[in-house]
């Protein structure tokens, strides 16, 4: 599988807006839930994958703050499937040396998954071969919304001078706080929109969007996701030629 990934950049950081669970089970003719558990699977399979071919950062949407909106039985039903995700994967991503982390209002979640999160991102915060982070009642404006609170708190106390906020006190004030910014983000199920994902984050990441549904998407998807990326010519504003001079030199 890793072989045809020889001479293949492997992306620091990938972004996945895991979507199209809810549509696989109903052309199944099955309960949405159906293709939630279907997607847990592929969940397993990614973080594997890749962390075998050595991706740094993986950040999955699993929750965002606008799908508590969702009926008060899918969002039941999915706080139990992380639950049970989170409880049956603690010793693998321990041996795998994964390090877990949330990214969202942690708050907003049932006591008995944040209890099992928090036990989970404890349990694995010496691990350090990848970073997993897990979007959970994510939204990218009230990441935003709650930087700028806290910045602004520490301008009135007087430990930060707003002149001297950069781009880089904002980065250190998100959730992804000392992690690189995504270099590809991947939206399977067919839509083409960030659903309010990273939005400060993905500024230059390459998008890749795909038809096929969140439980169809496994390593060999991955790869292929990873092959179109290395197709790309990352510009960050720059003529080709000047990029192309760079990587001459
Ligand atoms: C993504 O699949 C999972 C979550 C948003 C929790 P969906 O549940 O959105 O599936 P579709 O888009 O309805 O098919
Ligand atoms: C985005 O999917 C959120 C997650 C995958 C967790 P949605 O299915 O909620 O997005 P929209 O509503 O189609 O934009
Ligand atoms: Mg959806």
């Amino acid at each position: 599988m890793i072989d045809h990934l020889e001479d293949q950049l492997v992306p620091r950081h990938i972004a996945i807006i895991m979507d199209g669970n809810g549509r696989w089970a109903e052309e199944r003719k099955r309960p949405r839930l159906f293709g939630h558990k279907a997607g847990v699977d592929s969940v397993r399979d990614i973080v594997e994958a890749a962390r075998e071919i050595g991706v740094q950062h993986l950040t999955l949407y699993a929750f965002s703050t606008e799908n508590w909106n969702r009926p008060s039985g899918e969002v039941s039903g999915l706080m139990g499937l992380l639950k049970t995700y989170l409880s049956a994967e603690l010793e693998n991503l321990r041996s795998n040396d994964i390090r877990l982390r949330c990214l969202g209002q942690a708050e907003r979640l049932p006591m008995e998954v944040r209890q099992v999160l928090e036990q989970t991102i404890a349990d694995t915060a010496g691990c350090s071969t990848m970073n997993l982070n897990l979007a959970l009642s994510y939204g990218g404006r009230v990441e935003l919304r709650d930087a700028i609170r806290r910045i602004a708190a520490g301008c009135e106390r007087g430990e930060l001078n707003w002149e001297e906020i950069s781009e880089q006190t904002i980065s250190d004030h998100l959730y992804t706080a000392g992690q690189a910014d995504p270099d590809l983000l991947i939206r399977t199920g067919g839509e083409h929109r960030l659903s309010n994902f990273l939005l400060w984050q993905a500024s230059y990441a390459e998008l890749y969007f795909t038809d096929t549904k969140w439980p169809d998407f496994r390593k060999a998807q991955l790869m292929e996701a990873i092959q179109v990326f290395n197709q790309r010519q990352r510009r960050f504003g720059r003529t080709g030629a000047q990029v192309q001079g760079e990587a001459g030199k």
